[in-house]
This record gives C-alpha cells, sequence and structure tokens, in this order.
C-alpha cells in the first residue's frame, strides 16, 4: 500500500509522529510520501523541542525512530508541485492529514491547489480516494465548520483530534495512540491495540 501523510501546523505535531510511527510499524504499508507546511517545525519546536527544519531522509528516520537507512518515508517539498502524490495516475490508497490546521482545511475546501499538501488532498478528492483530515482547534467557527461540511459531503473522512477517555487513558502516549488507532482504522491498517468499543465493555444490568 502507498499513502500520503501531510502534517500542517496545527497543534498536534505527535499525532503525526505516532499515526507515522505506527504506519511503518504496521507493515502493511510500503511507502508513505510525506509533506509538511512550513508552520511545523515552529509548532514541533514548541510542543516536541525537536528541530524539524532543513530535513532530509536521514532527520526524518531519526525522528521517527526508524533504521536510519529506511526508505519506506519518502519526503516531498511544499512548493514541489511535480511531486507523486499531485498526480492522478499516482496509483495510491489515500492520504491523511495529522493534524489539520484550519488554513490547510480552508484551502481544500476552496480547491486551491497552491501548495502540495492542498493539490494532493484535491487529487485524492477527485480520484474518490480516502482522504482523512485530522482537524485541530477550539473552539471552532461557522467557517470551520462549514468547511468541515463541504469537504465531508464529498467524501473525506472528518476525524477530529479530541481524545476520548473510555478506554481509560493512563498517560498521554494513551491519548494519543488512541487517535491514531482510530486513523489507521480508517484504511484497516492494523494495529497493536483495540480501539473499538466492543460493548463487553460494560455489563448489561
Ligand atoms: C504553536 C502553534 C500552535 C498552533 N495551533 C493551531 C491549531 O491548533 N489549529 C490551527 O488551525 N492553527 C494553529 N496554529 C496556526 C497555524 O499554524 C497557522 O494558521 C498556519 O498558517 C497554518 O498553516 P498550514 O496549514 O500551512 O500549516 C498554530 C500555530 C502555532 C505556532
Amino acid at each position: 500500500m502507498e499513502l500520503t501523510v501531510a502534517v500542517t501546523g496545527a497543534s498536534g505535531t505527535i499525532y503525526a509522529q505516532r499515526t507515522l510511527q505506527l504506519l511503518a510499524e504496521s507493515g502493511a504499508v510500503e511507502t508513505i510520501n510525506l509533506i509538511m507546511s512550513s508552520v511545523v517545525p515552529t509548532v514541533a519546536q514548541v510542543e516536541l523541542g525537536v528541530n524539524l527544519k532543513d530535513l532530509n531522509q536521514k532527520k526524518i528516520n531519526d525522528w521517527l525512530g526508524l533504521d536510519e537507512k529506511s526508505k519506506l518515508i519518502r519526503f516531498w517539498q511544499l512548493d514541489n508541485l511535480a511531486a507523486k502524490p499531485s498526480s492522478g495516475s499516482n496509483k495510491q490508497a489515500g492520504m491523511i492529514i495529522v493534524p489539520c490546521s484550519m488554513g490547510t482545511l480552508g484551502a481544500i475546501a476552496s480547491g486551491a491547489g497552491t501548495n502540495l499538501i492542498h493539490r494532493a488532498a484535491d487529487v485524492c478528492l477527485k480520484e474518490q480516494r480516502k482522504l482523512v483530515i485530522v482537524p485541530r482547534e477550539t473552539p471552532f467557527n461557522a467557517i470551520h465548520l462549514e468547511n468541515m461540511l463541504k469537504l465531508s459531503r464529498i467524501g473525506a473522512q472528518i476525524l477530529p483530534a479530541s481524545p476520548s477517555f473510555y478506554h481509560k487513558p493512563k498517560t498521554i502516549d494513551d491519548l494519543v495512540n488512541h487517535l491514531c488507532f482510530r486513523i489507521l482504522d480508517q484504511f484497516d491498517i492494523p494495529h497493536s491495540k483495540k480501539s473499538q468499543w466492543t460493548g463487553d465493555e460494560v455489563s448489561p444490568e
């Protein structure tokens, strides 16, 4: 399977890191086209204390804890509109935008394909491939909500970065993992822990 993962400048770079790690661990994905918006290094520095400036293959593999020779992640520059994910003729399963800023959400909802993230999402929609958007903002204004509704109506999956508590998380890692499991579930990609409510958790009485 080939997938595109885009990371934007919303809060929650850790969701991107964990999603990429879980995809790598799953063994179900052969190629991940990775695209990052220009704000990601700032957010990553603030939230994770990591330096994601001037990324190259080795730096990405280091960040994700992958073997330094791993070719799983293929990193594309944001302004490279000739990159693989910008073409519908590149067959891939779909795209995940995690986390997705309101800026990127708006650009996709308007059909503006001015950078590689917007263009790759546009391609997914026109080819009717799976597009999983993980928006992060609070509170949402009416423009954000309208953009989400618009994209949902044409087939995008809106999977908000809103952690749940029914699985009794004890750590931030538990919260992050649970959301990322739900992202992988959208593509039926296996992961180590269950993320679905089965009904067996409570007694019927
Ligand atoms: C530390 C930090 C946290 C941010 N958190 C959010 C957020 O949660 N949601 C959001 O929509 N924008 C957030 N922003 C603002 C976006 O980064 C900004 O709107 C940017 O233009 C988005 O561009 P992009 O979509 O190309 O990444 C944050 C910015 C910084 C520096």
